[in-house]
Order: C-alpha cells, then structure tokens, then sequence
C-alpha cells in the first residue's frame, strides 16, 4: 500500500473546505498524484445515499438507519475508489470519513460507539486514515457562517451540534497521533501553514 489517506472533519462551518482546496493545490505543485474525496459521495451510489441522508424531505429516519446508510456510502467509495487510488500510490484528501459517524451518529445520536466501530471495520475493510485534521470551532459560529439553506442534519438543535463537537474532541484524545486539532478561529494563512507542516512530515516533503 504506497498510498496515503488524509482526512478533513469537524462541525458544520468549520472551513475545512478552503483548507482542503487549498492542501490540494499545495501537494499538487509538490507533484504528488492527488485525489479529492467527499463523504458521504464521492461515487454514482454514495451520492445517491447523500440525497436521502442530506434531504430535508427525509422524516422519521431512524438512528440505526442513518448510521448504516453513511456505513454504506462509505463501504462503496472505499471499495470503488479508496482502495485502488491507494494502491496507484494517491495521496487521498477525504472531506470526512468514519470519525464523522462516531461524532455525528455516536456522540450526537447517541448510537453506541462501540457499535459503530464494529460496523466501521466492516464498511472500510479496515483502512484507516494516515492523519486526520480535525477543525475546531464554536457551533454557533459555525452554523452562523452556512449561508444557503441547511440540510438535513444542519438542520438539528444546537445541543446536538455541541454533542458532536464534544465527540471530535474525545476522538483527538484517543487518538492524538493521528487525529491534529485545527483551531479555526486562527486566519486561513495561520491554519495552512499548520496543515502544511503535517502534510511535510507525514509526507516526507521539504517545506
Ligand atoms: P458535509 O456538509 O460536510 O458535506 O457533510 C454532510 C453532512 O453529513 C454533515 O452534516 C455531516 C453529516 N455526516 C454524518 O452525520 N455522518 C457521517 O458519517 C458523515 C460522513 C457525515
């Protein structure tokens, strides 16, 4: 497996978008083979899921239904697009991935964490990311700078967005090796030079 996965979380408005764009045109001048990924999405199936997950016309969704229909665009993008860029040696930049479910469906929704680990070793066939940004933010600032209308899970209560917020934090915890806290308040310069410096050291790149 020469490849790496590089993955972008965090709540809603936390900028990881303009950080991910910007880590893309970083590596590619680099002349790395650079992949931009995004869940749930990313294949025909998944952005099929997306749509039921995302719509606000979805109702009455339950917690275990919506944990499996993110498992499963996740099972088809690592399968369909995941697996083989990894082994043609791509550098993957996945704007999330399964930390999003333990925050979202675990933390947020309250369905067991260890559930979902279990359903997530299955859905990636064990891949995991090589290093994860997790961008930080207040969720009122957050949800403040989402300027179209929210989607379904936008949508939610703020005691939610806190939760889930509340389980990215446990998740760097756990797992500070892989997992770097981005605080989002920083400017957008500040936050890349920080995204840089792990992408050099995780990359073997000269700054
Ligand atoms: P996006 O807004 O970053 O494109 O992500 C789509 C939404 O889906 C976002 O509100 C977070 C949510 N989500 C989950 O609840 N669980 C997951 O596993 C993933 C990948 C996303």
């Amino acid at each position: 497996m020469k490849g790496k996965l590089i993955t972008f979380e965090g709540s809603e408005g936390s900028g990881k978008s303009t950080q991910i764009e910007l880590a893309q045109c970083y590596l590619e001048a680099k002349g790395l083979d650079v992949l931009f990924l995004r869940e749930p999405g990313g294949v025909v199936i998944s952005e099929e899921i997306r749509n039921i997950l995302l719509d606000t016309a979805t109702v009455g969704m339950s917690d275990e239904c919506e944990t499996l229909l993110y498992m499963a665009a996740r099972a088809q993008l690592v399968e369909e697009v995941i697996i083989p860029a990894l082994k043609d040696g791509k550098v993957i930049l996945c704007d999330r991935f399964l930390d999003s479910t333990v925050a979202y469906q675990g933390y947020g929704n309250g369905v067991k964490i260890q559930e979902i680990k279990k359903i997530g070793a299955f859905a990636t066939q064990g891949y995991k990311p090589d290093l994860t940004f997790l961008f930080d933010l207040d969720v009122h600032e957050g949800l403040a700078r989402i300027n179209r209308p929210k989607d379904r899970i936008e949508n939610r209560a703020i005691e939610y967005h806190n939760r889930v917020k509340k389980g990215y934090l446990a998740i760097a915890k756990l797992e500070p090796s892989r997992v770097k806290v981005i605080n989002s308040k920083k400017s957008k310069d500040e936050i890349q030079s920080v995204v840089k410096k792990h992408l050099n050291r995780l990359l073997n790149l000269k700054a």
